[in-house]
């Protein structure tokens, strides 16, 4: 079987060091991959959204399944491009991924069918938004409509605060064209839980849950990132609130989508608030979550590819998901000055110390390999994942793995999984 990744992040470097488990699998690509992918794949360099080139690469080489990590290509409609040419693609179609590409579309769906989530209303001018602003109460959330690298949302403070960011949204465009809508929500408080779930068009079956630090800095400051670290399980996220959200929230989401001709195959990426209410839905993703992905699939017992296929095959129903009973915890390497300015291109020392180490993983997300060795090549460099009995424990074995690789610049947060501490 010849299985394509489309993506070069972290995730799909831990997509892809679950998938070379299935013994069926014979040859990996990855497109266009990283340094550390391009050690378990054959690293092709076409663009995730170079759809003519990748559905070409997928017909020449055969193709039996390619699997669309990252949210542009499945928000652009990539699986559809290689359904119509008859390869096996995992991941929503375009009308589906829809559920990540549009904010404005997730809310009216979380509100024609119930779903718990903020209050909200949709603004396509940015006049109407500043003049519903001028009667809100503060803070409130400000969201840019479409893909923004996981940036596109500002905390407004005050009615300064807000009239600004609507200025930046719709009329500077600083998420560009992301911000031709936007969506103005209630905030609101609590912990935060990540839940991963495999759909087949209709059955829904969650992963065990993780928990992201999205800020750049020690305790929660800085500006937002794609995530500087995460861990799984959550202990926030109890029996009772996983009873709540199967009830009211996943297989809500799944019927949602399928009554509104748009059934939705491949990951739901549930990013869910605990407020005093109850679970509420901050957002959802089409997709794995990177650093999410970096937790969850060493943890799963099932076999990917298995799971990947009952969703195409519509045989979800019939897997029961398996996960260690254990912890992990992934440290994010930097480069410092992520998520703004940063070099890159410096040798990155260690990483074979890796070698044979069970339990132990480091992702490349921003890596190449040169001829001096493997080198930096972007904000987040590295995911160190390591596993421990519990939370406490994984998490200080990954900050003794994190001490094995150096790079010039490299940066982390020294507090990913503290909230631990408080359960
Ligand atoms: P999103 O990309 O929608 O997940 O938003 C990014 C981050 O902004 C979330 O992880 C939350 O920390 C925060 N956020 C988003 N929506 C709200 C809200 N309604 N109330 C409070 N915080 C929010
Ligand atoms: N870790 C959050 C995301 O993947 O969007």
């Amino acid at each position: 079987m010849k299985v394509l990744i489309v993506g070069s992040g972290g995730r799909e470097h831990a997509i892809a060091a679950s998938v070379i488990k299935n013994k069926r699998v014979s040859k990996l690509y990855c497109a266009p991959g990283n340094g550390g992918i391009s050690q378990l794949a054959e690293c092709v360099p076409i663009g995730a959204m170079e759809f003519e080139r990748l559905v070409s690469f997928a017909k020449e080489k055969a193709i039996d399944l390619v699997i669309v990590g990252m949210d542009d290509p499945l928000v652009g409609g990539l699986v559809d491009c290689m359904e119509e040419a008859g390869i096996p693609a995992f991941g929503p179609r375009k009308n589906a991924a829809i559920l990540e590409g549009s904010k404005a579309f997730s809310k009216e769906l979380m509100k024609k069918y119930h779903i718990p989530t903020a209050a909200y209303e949709t603004f396509d001018d940015p006049v109407k938004a500043m003049e519903y602003l001028k009667t809100s109460s503060f803070p409130i959330v400000l969201k840019a409509d479409g893909l923004a690298l996981g940036k596109g949302v500002l905390i407004c403070n005050s009615l300064e605060e807000a009239l600004e960011g609507v200025k930046s949204i719709m009329l500077d465009k600083q998420f560009g064209t992301a911000g031709n809508r936007m969506v103005i929500e209630e905030f609101m408080t609590g912990r935060e839980v990540s839940v991963l779930a495999f759909v087949d068009g209709k059955t829904i079956k969650p992963m065990t849950s993780a928990q992201d630090h999205k800020r750049a800095k020690d305790g929660d400051k800085g500006l937002n990132t794609g995530g500087m670290g995460t861990f799984s399980p959550s202990p926030f996220y109890t029996k009772e609130v996983d009873d709540f959200c199967r009830k009211y929230i996943y297989q809500a989401t799944v019927d949602a989508m399928a009554a509104e001709g748009r059934p939705f195959k491949g990951i739901i990426f549930f990013g869910l608030m605990l407020t005093s209410q109850g679970p509420r839905v901050l957002e959802y993703n089409a997709r794995f979550g990177d650093p999410e992905a970096q937790v969850v699939l060493p943890r799963m017992k099932n076999d990917l590819i298995e799971v990947m296929e009952a969703c195409l095959a519509g045989t979800l129903e019939n897997i029961e998901l398996e996960f260690e009973d254990n912890a992990a915890v992934c440290v994010v390497l930097a480069s410092e000055g992520y998520p703004l300015e940063y070099e890159k291109g410096k040798l990155i020392r260690g990483l074979e110390t890796f070698e044979g180490k069970e339990g132990y993983y480091c992702f490349h997300a921003g890596t190449k390999k040169t001829e001096e060795g493997i080198v930096t090549n972007g904000g987040r460099v590295l995911g160190i994942t390591a596993k421990g009995k519990e939370l406490k424990e994984a998490r200080k074995n990954a900050y003794e793995a994190v001490k094995w690789v150096d790079f010039e610049n490299k940066y982390m947060r020294n507090d990913i999984g503290k909230a631990i501490d408080e359960v």
